[in-house]
């Protein structure tokens, strides 16, 4: 493990790290980022401090389909260390893994493969936002403190390390097993969803299902099933 004051991101020193050969499962933690990385090209920010900022080095053994659903394997075990550290915290899964807790984003999680076969865990997790003046990008998210789950952020690391771990070689041993419980945490799952950024232009339906392969089933009005393997998912009301 390796924790720094401040670096551009984790995930990027977690990259050099793999390249220089560490095992599995080495991490990467940092109080601040400068150029930290989110899903789908953008940045992700985070007052200095206040977050859980870890990048794991993995290098799964596992066929490249079953290495789609990594993301969603981090989703899950970000939601056993938090119910494991809070019992009573409302957490769920937002497609394809955003933690969420009351409902609002808490945590990202990004994973990237790296050439060689290596694969860049990401996870920035919220942990004490309060008093933070966050700015209109930031307003939707919440902190775990915020719903009342005092941590630090090292009882969190402590929690989450083993989380991912006892995930991760599961996933190994058998890369579906997880899906009925994830199915079971997805809140995307039964409601009416606008999907952005799927590769067309914004889909509304109905979030119906979560495939084998971790892609989300959709169905238009007309019941129309689309399968989307990439996407920034909102709920609307139903009209
Ligand atoms: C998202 O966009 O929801 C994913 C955000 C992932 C952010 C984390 S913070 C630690 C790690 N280092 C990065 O540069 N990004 C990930």
């Amino acid at each position: 493990m390796e924790w720094h004051a401040q670096v551009r991101s984790t995930n990027e020193l977690a990259a050099a790290a793999a390249e220089r050969g560490v095992p599995e499962i080495h991490a990467v933690l940092a109080d601040v980022q400068t150029a930290g990385r989110g899903r789908r090209g953008r940045c992700w920010t985070a007052p200095p401090g206040s977050s859980l900022l870890m990048s794991l080095v993995v290098r799964p053994r596992a066929d490249l389909a079953a290495r789609g659903l990594l993301p969603l394997v981090t989703g899950l075990a970000l939601v056993d260390a938090l119910t494991a550290l809070c019992p009573t915290l409302d957490v769920g899964l937002k497609w394809p893994n955003d933690l969420l807790v009351r409902e609002r984003k808490a945590a990202g999680v990004l994973v990237e493969a790296l050439p060689g076969g290596a694969v860049v865990v990401g996870c920035g997790v919220n942990v004490d936002w309060r008093g933070v003046d966050r700015g209109e990008a930031l307003a939707a998210a919440t902190s775990l403190a915020e719903a009342g789950c005092a941590v630090q952020r090292w009882d969190l690391l402590a929690a989450l390390v083993p989380a991912f771990a006892g995930r991760y070689r599961e996933w190994g041993r058998d890369p579906r097993g997880f899906l009925p419980e994830y199915r079971r945490r997805c809140r995307t799952l039964g409601l009416r969803v606008r999907v952005t950024d799927a590769g067309s232009g914004p889909l509304e339906g109905t979030a119906l299902d979560v495939d084998q392969d971790g892609a989300l089933l959709l169905a238009d009005d007309a019941g129309n099933a689309t399968r989307l393997v990439a996407g920034d998912v909102e709920g609307v009301r139903p009209v």
